[in-house]
């Protein structure tokens, strides 16, 4: 558990959380997090004084530009576990990974084939696999959700076969912060030689990863969304399984050599990163991991589970609401309902008052039609913040929650008990 002082002083590295004009309380970080002073000064320090590309010029500048890249990848492998650095490709984020993944894997697709995905996912890990299905005339199968919001793992038994290609499955749900049993779901794929894609945008920041001990075909996530600069994802998969990829893209960095009738491609990683990469932000992702690293996972994932604890202690004194798996295992998020009150309405009167929530169906509208709701209200927590802000957040509920009654002449809403509110964390 963090102390208050270490709070106050994580949260002084947020120029955003600190900027008087813009004064409000994030709870939207499962969509993005701030990022911290250090990953704004790398960046900032690469345009200013280095600004050059990687393994074209071969000048002073470009060497060093591709050392600090080459760091990044080291480190983003030790960050994950990973156990080569070649088995690290830069994207532009999840949804790149993934249909890099779907592209490279449809050579190896056949007719009456089949995918399988979750009830659960966001539409990055639905809509590709569509597509590659579509084309090549195999199946989409997917695995129903149990009363406590987890992957089914019964129904999971009898819908694989030899005929299954890959399971592409998140590791904690983008809408409710459900931990997937995703160790126990990539023993069952492998013995039917299945590959395993976890989607690991909602965990990336929340738990501690390794890539080895899960032993997980591919591994993808976004660097947005953990405290780094947006438009870079992170695709690891095997060596082995990425070395029989053909490239996804052509273009300058990923060829050994070019004639008009051969191209012969580089190796790994540089094959599956043709063009110009996101130098900047791969940068300032060193400098993410680096600011990360000075907390332990078990930490920040035992502070966040008491904020998630707290709100839902908070949240239950509303009569009418509805948190969504209240009772699972999950992380960093919590998603509701408050009867007869639109979530819309709510999300847009706690915007008047400085509060950022996400609101509607948070690019997963499968999961949502299989609930029979349109939507939800969704709080996603980061390290940097506090139960005071809970406390705050709670009294403007209520406040909008009067308001939207009045407005509604809806007499059905009461609070059940009022709480104090908290002066610090
Ligand atoms: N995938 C992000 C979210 O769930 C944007 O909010």
């Amino acid at each position: 558990m963090f102390s208050y002082e270490e709070i106050k002083t994580i949260r002084n590295h947020f120029p955003s959380l600190n900027n008087q004009d813009n004064h409000r309380i994030y709870f939207d970080n499962a969509a993005t997090t701030q990022k911290p002073v250090q990953v704004i000064n790398a960046i900032n320090k690469y345009y200013c004084h280095l600004n050059s590309n990687v393994n074209r010029s071969f000048n002073l500048l470009d060497q060093w530009t591709n050392n600090d890249l080459e760091l990044s990848r080291t480190n983003m492998k030790d960050f994950i576990h990973a156990k080569y650095r070649d088995e690290i490709i830069f994207t532009s984020g999840t949804t790149e990974s993934i249909n890099l993944i779907a592209f490279c894997l449809s050579n190896m697709i056949n007719k009456s084939d089949d995918i399988i995905i979750s009830h659960s996912e966001h539409h990055s890990n639905i809509i590709p696999w569509q597509v590659l299905i579509q084309n090549k005339n195999a199946h989409l199968k997917v695995i129903p959700v149990n009363s406590e919001g987890e992957l089914n793992l019964i129904v999971l038994k009898q819908l694989i076969t030899k005929n299954t290609k890959l399971i592409s499955i998140s590791h904690v749900t983008n809408t409710f912060g459900i931990i997937n049993p995703i160790q126990k779901l990539i023993q069952t794929a492998h013995k039917y030689k299945a590959l395993v894609l976890i989607d690991g945008s909602q965990a990336i920041s929340h738990i501690s990863i390794d890539v080895q001990k899960l032993d997980c075909d591919f591994y993808v996530f976004s660097i947005h969304k953990m405290y780094g600069p947006t438009g870079l994802g992170i695709l690891y998969g095997k060596q082995k399984v990425l070395d029989k990829f053909t490239p996804y893209q052509g273009g300058g960095g990923m060829i050994e050599q070019v004639t008009f009738n051969q191209t012969i491609f580089s190796g790994l990683p540089f094959k599956l990163e043709a063009g110009t990469p996101n130098i900047a932000g791969i940068i300032g992702t060193n400098k993410a991991l680096t600011f990360l690293g000075n907390y332990s996972m078990i930490q920040i994932k035992h502070y966040e589970n008491k904020l998630i604890q707290y709100a839902i202690q908070m949240l239950m004194n509303i009569h009418g609401i509805q948190i969504y798996y209240k009772n699972s295992k999950r992380t960093q998020m919590l998603s509701f309902n408050i009867e007869k009150i639109h979530y819309f309405d709510l999300g847009q009167l706690l915007n008047n008052y400085g509060i950022a929530v996400r609101t509607g169906t948070h690019c997963a509208q499968p999961i949502m039609d299989y609930l029979n709701i349109n939507g939800t209200i969704r709080l996603s927590f980061a390290l940097y913040n506090t139960m005071a802000e809970i406390d705050i957040f709670y009294h403007y509920l209520i406040k909008c929650l009067y308001i939207l009654s009045y407005d509604q002449k809806h007499s059905t809403f009461k609070v059940n008990k009022f709480k104090r509110i908290r002066i610090n964390t």
